[in-house]
């Protein structure tokens, strides 16, 4: 079976039992994992493996349990951010102001920001040192969901949401959001959810602001599934085991074109 497309199919790196990635990875003990092997629930490049003697290279091989992306590499890092307000999405600053790769100065591995949130943005950015996961997580024909929380004047009419399903031209291209809603209102000041697979600059403000509505606050709140939930700003997590299946499923499997996908509440 052929590996993924733009991996390295050989590497110098030790191979390992295949219970024991699992085990590492935090399947269970050695022992469950065996289980786990011997029941055909354990894939290895495509393969379904069900004896136990079999090795891997961590460094290369693709494992799924149940089907869903197993990540056997414990050099690799996946983090969740809340980006507090102010923070710039940078990993340094010539003029030392506050960026995320503050937060990660005294980590041993080399991490990166996926994406960028605007320094006035708080919310969900997410870290890693996987560049072949933050390339395909940022490359357009992915076409990510991202949801964003942002406060506008009130009152917000019904039309605000169809235009903006519809399309808003930005840099010459019809930009359109997936889903559009009015979460809550109070006063004058409405809060809105907007969901959007596209990943321009200040895309969520300059939509807003054409449709006569200024963004005053804006948190993104989830990435591919990964959800900011009640993880507080200028904390860092781990990315769990399903939401880092659940971002390679977004990204593994033959992209749905963004286009083409329903459009929730239209
Ligand atoms: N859209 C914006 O306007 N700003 C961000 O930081 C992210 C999306």
């Amino acid at each position: 079976m052929p590996s993924e497309p733009g991996r390295a199919t050989t590497s110098n790196s030790a191979t390992v039992r295949l219970q024991k990635a699992l085990a590492a990875a935090g399947l269970g003990s050695r022992r469950a994992c065996e289980e786990l092997i011997t029941a055909g629930r354990v894939e290895v490049d495509g393969v379904v493996v069900t004896e136990l003697g079999r090795r891997v290279d961590p460094a290369v091989a693709v494992v799924r349990v149940d089907g869903a992306r197993v990540n056997i590499r414990p050099d690799l890092v996946y983090l969740a951010l809340n980006k507090p307000r102010g923070m710039l999405s940078a990993m340094s600053d010539a003029r030392g102001r506050p960026t995320v790769g503050d937060l990660v100065a005294d980590r041993p591995q080399r991490l990166f920001h996926i994406g960028r949130l605007d320094a006035d943005t708080e919310g969900l950015l997410l870290l890693t040192n996987d560049g072949e996961l933050a390339h395909r997580l940022t490359h357009p024909s992915f076409g990510i969901p991202k949801t964003y929380l942002a406060e506008i004047p009130a009152p917000v009419r019904p039309e605000v949401g169809k235009r903006l399903r519809r399309g808003i031209s930005l840099d010459g291209r019809n930009v359109e959001v997936d889903a559009f809603r009015v979460v809550q209102r109070d006063g004058d000041r409405a809060m809105v959810e907007i969901v959007l697979h596209e990943g321009r600059k200040h895309v969520v403000r300059r939509l807003l602001a054409a449709v006569g509505h200024p963004v005053t606050r804006l948190v993104r709140t989830e990435v591919g599934g990964v959800r900011l939930a009640g993880q507080r700003s200028g904390t860092l997590r781990e990315l769990t085991r399903e939401e880092l299946a659940g971002l390679h499923h977004l990204i593994d499997t033959p992209a749905v074109p963004a286009k083409s996908r329903p459009k929730i509440g239209a």
